[in-house]
């Protein structure tokens, strides 16, 4: 089997989503009814973290239990990489321990080059510019909710970051909207994104323009991990840019509201809104741990033949 990894969302076409949100909605029947299924057994997950996790660790843990495997915690700091060990020969020697690894770090280039030096599948568990993991799950729930995204707007409110640059790519991977929002001074560098510039995105100053007729609205915390040095700054800049109520309401009526968690309230979000019905982040969350079984299913068995 040829090896692949999971970087960014553009690294799989449109076509393979399909097919593992079919698989999802098996695996995710299939743990609610109580059946076991264990293609993984023998299999080990080792998950290196350079960031603080709840939801990555303990879908990606849990997941890989659940199919019949085991993993690996490896905080940075407790290993010889928060010594200095080169990440090149970090991935050398992990991969040919292991039989698939995630990492949770900074810049995207150490996961990049980790990749380059892996023996085995790697799954990007965020960096500093995409979160390909949560996209997947957050798809996924839009489906389960609306059905197909193709065609449909989905209005980003906040910060230009990993969340939003992985909503840009899945955008032209699906073809749907993405209105962004976000205050002077935090623009969306296309290129940078690896973005093929098919037009999917479209700029908004004003966030109460930007809603208005999504499908969808989404936002994220205004400090993601590694920015804390710019709280202050960040706090007056993004002030206006709070999803409330009166944002929701120019929304689609039957638009959904997501998060990727953790949550601000009273910052990014009102608390009526993430609290209140139109809000699916519950399930966002919880889709986290059904999307990667299914793609840790993938990248170590391909696809699985329907009987
Ligand atoms: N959404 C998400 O990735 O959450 P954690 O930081 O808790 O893993
Ligand atoms: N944008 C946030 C996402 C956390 C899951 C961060 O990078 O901290």
């Amino acid at each position: 089997m040829q090896l692949k990894h999971f970087l960014q969302f553009n690294d799989f076409s449109r076509e393979e989503y399909e097919y593992l949100f079919e698989r999802s909605r098996w695996i995710k029947q299939t743990f609610k009814q109580y059946r076991q299924y264990w293609p993984l057994v023998d299999r080990t997950l080792a998950m290196i973290f350079d960031k603080s996790s709840t939801r990555t660790r303990l879908s990606f843990e849990a997941g890989m239990n659940q199919l019949g495997g085991t993993s690996i915690y490896l905080p940075t700091r407790d290993t010889q990489l928060g010594r200095g060990e080169p990440v090149e020969d970090a991935a050398r020697v992990i991969s040919r321990m292991v039989d698939i690894i995630m990492i949770r770090t900074y810049e995207h280039d150490i996961l990049q080059r980790f990749a380059e030096n892996s023996r085995v599948p790697v799954i990007n568990g965020l960096t500093d510019e995409y979160h390909p993991c949560q996209i997947m799950g957050d798809i996924f729930t839009f489906i389960e909710h609306r059905g197909a995204i193709a065609g449909k707007t989905v209005a980003w409110i906040g910060d230009v970051n990993n969340m939003c640059n992985t909503w840009l790519q899945a955008a032209e991977v699906f073809d749907f909207k993405v209105h962004v929002s976000a205050p002077p001074g935090y623009e969306i560098v296309s290129e940078r994104i690896g973005l093929s510039g098919t037009n999917n995105y479209e700029m908004f100053s004003s966030p109460h323009e930007a809603v208005k007729n999504a499908d969808l609205v989404t936002t994220d915390v205004w400090i993601s991990m590694g920015f804390e040095a710019e709280t202050e700054k960040r706090k007056t800049d993004f002030a206006d840019f709070c999803v409330d109520t009166e944002m929701m309401a120019l929304a689609k009526r039957n638009a959904l509201f997501m998060h990727c968690l953790p949550a601000h309230r009273g910052e990014e979000v009102a608390t009526e809104v993430i609290d209140g019905p139109q809000s699916v982040v519950w399930d966002e969350a919880e889709n986290r741990l059904h999307t990667q079984k299914a793609l840790m299913e993938y990248l170590l068995l391909g696809k699985i033949k329907k009987a």
